[in-house]
């Protein structure tokens, strides 16, 4: 605890970085995933959203070009005060983070050195990610140089052989569920996407690009409502957690009027 106020009375800044090129090919349907309603707003504008606190200097969000035009358009206008840079979308959403990393290395907001600019990578396709935990895993990385967002998983995991045969059922009390945000000091999720390249290594969440470089992750617990927008059941779950969400989530209008006696001149 006293090393982590240590660090974190240090001077840091923070950028965020959207993987946002999806095909989203298990969405289907003819809007593209990110461009589809959720209670009335687009769900990449329902993520910056989220993102949009103080904390938070930059965006850099990664666009495929087919989509780049209508995006970019669409962001500028909800987001007039923000500074934003579009990069284009990569094969793999590894790929599109990189594409992103590249830009926010060179991006001349920065005033501290390296070690502590941090990088908040979270997907476009998570809106219903909360103010806490972001703030959380930007303290945890500050600390530790990596930190990522999960949850302990609710079900029993198996591990299945191609044959269908179960070869191993893992202690269910260590098995995390993994979400974005992840958060990392800018050195160490460089050098691990360096790595990861050169290996032609392929992960399926940045934490395990730095595991394999060999630094520590932190953990942040977050919450079981930061789900992934991946099919179209899940954008009805996602309606549902921001109908019951609080107040920020949802603008809603009434009418109402109140009674005065009258007075002189008045
Ligand atoms: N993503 C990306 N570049 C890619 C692939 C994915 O930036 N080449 C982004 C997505 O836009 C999304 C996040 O990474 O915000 C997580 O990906 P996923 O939920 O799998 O979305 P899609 O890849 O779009 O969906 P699908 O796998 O069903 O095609
Ligand atoms: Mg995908």
């Amino acid at each position: 605890v006293v090393k982590n106020q240590m660090m974190a009375s240090g001077d840091s800044q923070v950028v965020a970085i959207i993987p946002a090129a999806g095909v989203g090919r298990r969405m289907g349907g003819q809007t593209p995933k990110l461009l589809r309603k959720l209670a009335g707003q687009e769900i990449l504008i329902r993520t910056l959203k989220a993102l949009n606190i103080p904390e938070i200097e930059a965006f850099f969000i990664s666009v495929s070009l087919p989509l780049k035009e209508e995006i970019s358009r669409l962001v500028r206008e909800a987001f007039t005060e923000r500074e934003i840079f579009f990069s284009d979308g990569g094969k793999e959403r590894q790929d599109s983070v990189f594409n992103c990393l590249s830009a926010a290395s060179d991006w001349s907001g920065w005033r501290v050195p390296p070690e502590r600019r941090i990088v908040l990578i979270h997907d476009a396709a998570r809106p219903l990610v909360d103010e806490e935990v972001l703030r959380q895993v930007i303290r945890e990385a500050s600390v530790t140089g990596a930190s990522g967002v999960g949850v302990p998983v609710k079900d029993t995991i198996k591990v299945v052989g191609g044959d269908l045969m179960v070869k191993e059922t893992p202690d269910r009390t260590c098995l995390w569920a993994i979400q974005t945000p992840q958060a990392f000091s800018f050195p160490v999720i460089w050098e691990a996407h360096l790595r990861a390249r050169a290996d032609s290594f392929m992960g399926t969440d940045d934490c395990s690009l730095v595991e394999r470089s060999g630094y520590p992750v932190r953990m942040v617990e977050g919450s079981y409502r930061n789900i992934k927008i991946t099919t179209p059941e899940d954008t009805r779950i996602a309606a549902v957690f921001l109908e019951e969400g609080g107040t920020e989530t949802m603008l809603r209008v009434g009418q109402g009027y109140d009674v005065h006696r009258v007075l002189t001149g008045r």
